[in-house]
């Protein structure tokens, strides 16, 4: 089972007619430093948007876009303080892509209760507040969007990421429940959910991984398109085919997987 989900290469997302302009677009990223978030800010810029502004935790270690359509925002998304003040300095946005999080790897039984409320409070509550803030902001634009970087790992709980999975799959219903009531307002609610993606974060996960350029291509060319759940490397694909047949057979995979390893 697990080598039938490694074994294909779906193209990601299917090409359909867009149905999200981005070329007028100002879009706000959440943990644009490095990894996935990095390499988003640099396929929007390439699909043509307006202004990105990228938060991150330390402006200093944002990397070099030479674009001046980019224009860097100090953002911690656990302290209220600096999504205030973010919010405050991004008054046009009407993208928020919410990609910051982080990952304690241990086991649910015996992890550091600490390291499974942190990813919470930063995959969660860190998220819910980002949007609390900038919905004002976002109601009063055109077909304004939010995009919540989940995970294929909140759809089957990951052996040694159960902390992480639970956190993550918070944030899935968390995107599934704004979406129901921000549709009347205009705003529509879109979930990423990529398998394993080579960034710091997957550093000391043994599989194969997609680089967070192709996968920031595939998440952006999803949102053209105007998906709403976003699988952008082939492995999120699979997995997620074979949840959609029968979501025990994932977590069998799954499990297979660790006890084989
Ligand atoms: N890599 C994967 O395999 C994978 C798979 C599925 C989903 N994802 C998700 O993709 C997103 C990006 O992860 P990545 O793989 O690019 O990991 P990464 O390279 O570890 O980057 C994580 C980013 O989040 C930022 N961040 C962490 N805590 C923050 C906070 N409290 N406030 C603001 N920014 C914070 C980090 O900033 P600092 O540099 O300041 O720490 C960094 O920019 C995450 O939500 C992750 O869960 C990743």
């Amino acid at each position: 089972m697990f080598l039938r989900i490694y074994s294909t290469s779906i193209d990601p997302t299917p090409t359909e007619e867009p149905t999200m302009k981005l070329a007028d677009r100002t879009a706000f990223v959440t943990g644009a430093n490095r990894g996935i978030g990095r390499a988003t800010v640099t396929a929007l810029l390439d699909a043509g948007v307006r202004k990105v502004y990228a938060g991150a935790r330390r402006v200093d270690s944002l990397p070099a876009f030479d674009d001046p359509r980019v224009q860097p925002v100090a953002i911690d998304i656990t302290d209220p303080a600096t999504i205030e003040a973010a919010a405050a300095a991004a008054g046009d946005v009407d993208l928020l892509i919410n990609n910051a999080g982080t990952a304690a790897f241990g086991k649910l039984e015996d992890a550091p209760l600490e390291s499974v409320h942190a990813d919470m409070e930063v995959n969660y509550f860190g998220t819910l507040n980002v949007i609390r803030r900038f919905l004002p902001i976002l109601e009063t634009r055109r077909d304004a969007a939010i995009v919540n970087v989940v995970t294929i790992a909140a759809f089957v709980s990951f052996p040694g990421l159960g902390g992480y999975s639970a956190s993550k799959a918070a944030l899935y219903s968390l995107s599934q429940g704004l979406r129901i009531d921000l549709a009347p307002r205009g705003i529509s609610v879109h979930t990423v959910n990529p398998g394993p993606i080579d960034t710091d974060m997957a550093k000391d996960l043994d599989m194969a991984k997609t680089t967070p350029e192709t996968a920031a291509h595939n998440i952006v060319r999803g949102l053209a398109n105007g998906d709403i759940d976003i699988f952008p490397d082939p492995a999120a694909v699979d997995m997620f085919g074979v949840w959609q047949g029968n979501y025990r057979d994932l977590e069998a995979a799954v499990s297979a997987m660790h006890h084989q390893a």
